[in-house]
């Protein structure tokens, strides 16, 4: 984890004045993948990773930023606000600025200092909490008023319109809005949530699979071209549907002959994924974890085999860790071709459930896996540094 004493001290090294600090989670999702697009259900937790932002503001109206981690600094003007060039760090803080003075803030110039400590290209949202701790820092030190429900879709619209990712609202919601040791049950047409405490005893473990997902690929905006070619094409007969969140399961098999196969699959991820989604908050609440694991099995099965988004060594992955003793459930996690899985693992056997993960997964691909155990963590904060205490 950053230190955020150093990180004032670099801050104060490299700007010459002191600054304050501000901390977004990246995400881990249980459930409800592909969804949040569809207007759907998703169940992600924000984790003990972070992107840390060190932000003083200036007298001109001049954004200067720092990375850490590119080691590379950006100047921009807010009255001219332009991208950095093709797949640039930079492009994300740049465009919440612009994503929130096109939405009337009325932004100071600042040095910003950005560390992130969320694994990057991983599946675990690196860009949402850049976005959201940059926007966090620019709005507080700016005195703007604002909700955390409109940074989010803030932070959405700057990746959709200035970074080119035509990315739901899951990531920048739950990096927003998350609570420890919750899991966020977000219905992402109105935007409603419900938080569901995650059970005692069980930790959640993400795997790293070491493969670099890129999500600006390609092949995840095509995804959502053909949910949305599905839609169109159910309209002819089911007019009142807006998006796949409103097509049942039977709707969708009487009606299959309209879309073509690879749409009628994607469509059925889509709609299955959003009733096990919901099922899966049931039993959460009911601490049913038995039927929790099979629905993280099936929503797995069905993004390998249905949306075609999983790969080899992810799936390997989950079959590695589903043989394990103490799992409860695994499957992949986020926008995949790469990246994590999820698993949710009883406590006492966390230990050796890494272990065998690492030479299981090295024999069957000759890649080295990273693991991590994190607690479900808040949403984006200002820690106060001296006492290192987190405040909203
Ligand atoms: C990425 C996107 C999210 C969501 C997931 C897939 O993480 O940023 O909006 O679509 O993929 O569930």
């Amino acid at each position: 984890m950053k230190n955020p004493h150093q990180l004032l001290k670099d801050f104060q090294t490299r700007f010459g004045s002191a600054a304050t600090i501000y901390r977004a989670p990246g995400r881990v999702n249980l459930i409800g993948e592909h969804t949040d697009y569809n207007d759907g259900f998703v169940m992600p937790a924000a984790i003990e990773f972070y992107c840390w932002v060190a932000a003083a503001p200036r007298d001109d109206r001049n954004l200067v930023i720092h990375s850490d981690n590119f080691d590379e600094t950006v100047e921009a003007r807010l009255d001219a606000l332009a991208t950095a060039g093709k797949n640039h760090w930079a492009n994300y803080p740049l465009g919440v600025a612009d994503a929130l003075q096109s939405s009337g803030k009325r932004l100071r110039g600042m040095n910003v200092l950005v560390s992130g400590d969320v694994p990057l290209g991983a599946g675990l949202s690196s860009s949402a909490s850049i976005e959201v701790a940059a926007g966090f820092a620019m709005l507080r030190l700016s005195g703007v008023e604002f909700t955390r429900e409109e940074l989010a879709q803030l932070c959405q619209r700057a990746e959709n319109e200035f970074v080119g990712a035509r990315v739901g609202i899951m990531d920048q919601f739950v990096s927003c809005l998350g609570q420890a040791g919750h899991a966020l049950l977000l219905d992402c047409r109105s935007l409603d949530y419900e938080l569901y405490k995650l059970p005692m005893g069980i930790q959640l473990v993400i795997c790293n699979t070491k493969v670099k997902h890129a999500i600006a690929s390609g092949e995840y905006n095509r995804r959502r071209a053909e949910c949305e070619e599905g839609v169109r094409a159910l309209r002819m007969v089911l007019p009142e549907v807006r998006a796949l969140r409103d097509v049942s399961i039977s709707q969708l098999e009487r009606h299959c002959a309209l879309l073509d196969p690879k749409v009628y699959s994607r469509c059925r991820h889509v709609v299955t994924e959003n009733d096990r989604t919901q099922k899966a908050a049931r039993a959460l609440c009911n601490n049913d974890l038995r039927t929790l694991g099979r629905l993280m099995r099936e929503s797995h099965r069905s993004l390998r085999d249905d949306y075609e988004v999983s790969c080899k060594e992810l799936d390997e992955m989950v079959e590695i860790a589903s043989a394990q003793r103490g799992v409860i459930g695994a499957r992949m996690t986020g926008g995949g071709f790469g990246g994590c899985t999820i698993n949710l693992v009883e406590t006492g056997a966390v230990e050796s459930f890494r272990k065998n993960i690492a030479a299981e997964y090295q024999t069957r691909t000759g890649l080295r896996p990273d693991t991590y155990v994190s607690p479900a963590s808040d949403g984006v904060q200002q820690v106060e540094v001296g006492s290192d205490r987190v405040s909203s």
